[in-house]
């Protein structure tokens, strides 16, 4: 395995050497894959079936069972035999344009991207190796040419441009998102599909740079499938085609609507606004009671994201706590559901204002603002001005692997 992940990783940087511009060309085709995806191929090879065995799984979940896609389905040669006649127009090149659009490439197939001309996007999609005329277009002359139409524009973006693109979505074509967003709350943001193509999602669980990384490193991200429209009745096989081609390992199928309620709430929740708020009480009740700013700092954060969340993330809570004395492990287990029942109903009131699209009309209107990014940035500069991330940064300033511009 290792010295075939060397072959694979010296092919590819040979391919991209000699074409990086264009990684779908017959040339460089064979050689420009993520080495899981080649592992696959080579396995595939000596297989009777070309088609490559059956990925799909039924997993027992906490006693839910549920059926799991892998890439382990799709090798290849088959990935590529299924996108033949398609042409894959990625709409938007931010993070998950990005991701994507540069693994769909990888993979050898056929991608262009569309952009506005004069914005950030089209310059960094040329740094990228995208060529303007060749698989770098304005927004409207890429969803002509596509077959499948993957719309990666902010969600914001996604309504205020939809009169505009809308009528450019003809029949045959595929309508892909990433996110439940636009479609979910159509009341909002007036994004109604039309009722002849087949409207699909594959939504990466993570950031599409992390999308990127992982395929590189051969591995495949989690995503989510679903299917909001069926009319050629290929909808949910194109789903999974297109969630491996962008570079995921592993598919789990649910709803638009389910997508979108849960992605809003955990990252209002847990994921970002929770842990702030949570983090934030914690060193403030420490400060008031005379504790200095690294100690705070320290027994909020540090040892929370250096030490204990990662042991969380490799085997569970129990494990974290079996690590902890007994003494932690005592006074964590009295006080666990104190803070659960404290904070149910705050989370009940979050999904709330999520499923009634409270939180969409919000962002509807802060990230439609035309200063949206400034305005975005005043209020992080607020954060980062905050004592517990200023106290932070000299915290991490003592790692030993530390390096003064990270910051
Ligand atoms: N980021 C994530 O972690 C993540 C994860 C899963 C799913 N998603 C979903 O993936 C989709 C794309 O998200 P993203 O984070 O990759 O992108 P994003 O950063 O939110 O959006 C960036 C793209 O939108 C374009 N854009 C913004 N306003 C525009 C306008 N008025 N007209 C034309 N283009 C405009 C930008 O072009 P310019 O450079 O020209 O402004 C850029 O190409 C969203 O539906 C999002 O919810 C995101």
């Amino acid at each position: 395995m290792a010295s075939f992940a060397r072959t694979a990783s010296t092919a590819l940087r040979a391919a991209s050497r000699r074409a990086p511009r264009a990684l779908a060309s017959s040339a460089t085709k064979a050689a420009s894959y993520s080495l899981l995806t080649k592992a696959a191929v080579a396995k595939s090879a000596h297989c009777a079936n070309p088609q490559g065995a059956r990925g799909v799984k039924t997993l027992d979940f906490a006693g839910t069972k549920e059926t799991v896609y892998e890439r382990s389905d799709w090798p290849l040669a088959k990935l590529q035999d299924y996108f033949k006649n398609d042409t894959l127009a990625l709409i938007g090149y931010g993070s998950q344009g990005h991701g994507q659009g540069l693994n769909a490439r990888d993979n050898g197939l056929n991608v262009i991207v569309g952009v506005r001309k004069d914005g950030e996007s089209w310059k960094q999609a040329m740094e990228d190796g995208w060529v303007p005329g060749e698989n770098l277009f304005p927004i409207e002359e890429a969803i002509n040419k596509g077959t499948i139409i993957m719309n990666l524009l902010s969600d914001a973006a996604q309504s205020q441009t939809w009169p505009k693109l809308a009528p450019l979505i003809t029949k045959g074509k595929t309508l892909y998102f990433s996110h439940g967003f636009s479609v979910v709350y159509k009341e909002d943001t007036h994004v109604i599909p039309p009722t002849d193509v087949d409207v699909i999602l594959v939504a990466p669980k993570g950031s599409g740079r992390t999308v990127r990384t992982l395929f590189k490193e051969g591995r495949g991200i989690n995503s989510s499938i679903a299917i909001w429209q069926d009319v050629t009745g290929k909808a949910k096989e194109k789903a999974i085609a297109l969630g491996v081609a962008v570079g995921s390992g592993y598919l789990y199928e649910t709803t638009f609507e389910k997508e979108v309620y849960s992605d809003l709430y955990g990252e209002r929740g847990v994921l970002m606004g929770g842990i702030q708020g949570l983090f934030l009480a914690q060193y403030q009740v420490l400060r008031k009671n005379g504790h200095s700013p690294s100690e705070a700092f320290n027994e909020t954060v540090e040892e929370a994201t250096q030490s204990l969340y990662p042991l969380i993330g490799a085997k569970g809570m129990d494990y974290m706590f079996n690590a902890c004395s007994t003494t932690a492990r005592r006074g964590a287990l009295d006080w666990a559901p104190i803070f659960e029942k404290a904070n149910v109903p705050i989370f009940e009131q979050l999904y709330e204002s999520v499923k009634n699209g409270t939180e969409t009309r919000k962002s509807l209107e802060f990230n439609g603002r035309s200063t949206y990014r400034e305005d975005l940035n005043k209020e992080l500069e607020v954060i980062n001005n905050q004592e517990i991330w200023r106290a932070g940064k000299t915290v991490r300033s003592l790692r030993p692997d530390y390096k003064p511009e990270s910051e």
